[in-house]
């Protein structure tokens, strides 16, 4: 099938934060990632900082602004720390964002160089949903590590085997899903791989409708979800009230040992949704013979979910922010495309929990 935007992998995800160098630490010493990067007043950049943190294929950016009034500080004010950009790898700066922006995006930052003694990368960047960006770039040719800007730093962390992104899930308004959903396919091209409506994922109390997105090579994976109507508020809902509108709900990481992974979060003391004890008596007639101890599973309240391809494992964590906005899903594949339809209801029933603690039920 022809691809109408081609993108070659999401290049890195970037986090506004209000402390960098606090969100750098705590990635690091969780999450397992390597400090690879920085910028800031020591690099000659007068008005922010940020850090690039590391892990296999995985990069992520953390930026905070340096002075009051920064446009930046502005955002994090509204939102919280939130992920800002979902940046692109390219082939072509410049025919993407001119296609892009021909085919309806609005511009955030037009084609331009940037550079440094290491060469220089061209970027552009569109507007998306809420106040969430893709930056588009591309640095062949460009000899330095990451960007221009950024010093190289050598802050090892302790890996938990994350390989890669799996994908990006937006969170976006009432009855706003399907444009989106449509701004995707014209502008970048890509389609619709699975959707699920209220019938598939409620509980007694709320209830969500999701498409999952997909690039034309299939690399870049981005469900988005909007709220239906239920007898309660839903966790999206909850979303778009304390985020301010739409965003970035959740990242999957993809590994490829769930058990170690998960293991070495819960001793670092990484919190995460939890599910009834009924969820694993039930779980060999539901998803079949598996290759890991259902036990083990159990003490680490890992989930399993299985297609026509395989199953999957996966597990989410409580929200890593103040607000009850961003958190993360650890995936692991074993054949399995799909999303863990399966363990919608155990889950949104974890959520409602946690969401009645918090009186936002
Ligand atoms: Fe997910």
């Amino acid at each position: 099938m022809e691809d109408l935007f081609p993108i070659r992998r999401v290049d890195h995800i970037r986090h506004f934060v209000n402390n960098a160098r606090s969100s750098a630490f705590y990635y690091q010493h969780t999450f397992g990632f390597d400090i690879t990067g920085f910028y800031g007043l020591e690099t000659g950049v007068k008005d922010e900082a940020g850090y690039l943190l590391e892990q296999n294929n995985l990069r992520v950016v953390f930026s905070a602004p340096l002075r009051p009034g920064h446009p930046m500080a502005e955002k994090i004010a509204y939102h919280g720390d939130f992920v800002q950009d979902i940046a692109f790898e390219v082939d072509d700066v410049d025919w993407a964002h001119a296609t892009a922006v021909a085919r309806g995006a609005k511009s955030a930052a037009e084609p331009h160089w940037v550079e440094d003694e290491h060469g220089r990368v061209r970027m552009a960047a569109i507007h998306t949903y809420g106040d969430v960006v893709h930056t588009l770039l591309n640095r062949d040719g460009y000899k330095g590590h990451f960007l221009p800007n950024f010093r190289p730093e050598n802050q090892p962390g302790d890996s938990i085997g994350i390989k890669d992104v799996d994908h990006c899930v937006g969170n976006v308004e009432l009855g706003k899903m399907n444009e989106w959903v449509k701004w995707y396919e014209d502008v970048l091209g890509f389609k619709n791989l699975i959707s699920f409506d209220d019938k598939d994922i409620s509980t007694d109390y709320t209830s969500l409708m999701s498409k999952v997105m997909a690039s034309g090579n299939g690399r870049v994976k981005f469900p988005i979800n909007e709220p239906a109507p239920g007898k309660k508020k839903s966790q999206i809902d909850e979303y778009l009230e304390f985020h301010g509108g739409a965003g970035v709900q959740h990242v999957a990481l993809l590994t490829e040992d769930i058990v170690y992974t998960v293991s070495r979060l819960r001793a670092r003391g990484v919190q995460f949704l939890s599910v009834p004890k009924t969820y694993y008596e039930m779980l060999t007639d539901r998803v079949g013979e598996i290759d890991e101890d259902i036990d083990v599973l159990a003490d680490l309240g890992i989930l399993v979910d299985r297609d026509d391809e395989g199953y999957l494992l996966q597990i989410f964590t409580k929200p890593t922010t103040d607000r009850p906005t961003l958190f993360y899903e650890i995936i692991h594949r074993k054949g399995a495309k799909s999303f863990g339809k399966g363990n919608f209801k155990a889950l949104f029933e974890s959520i409602e929990r946690e969401q009645a603690v918090r009186g936002t039920l």
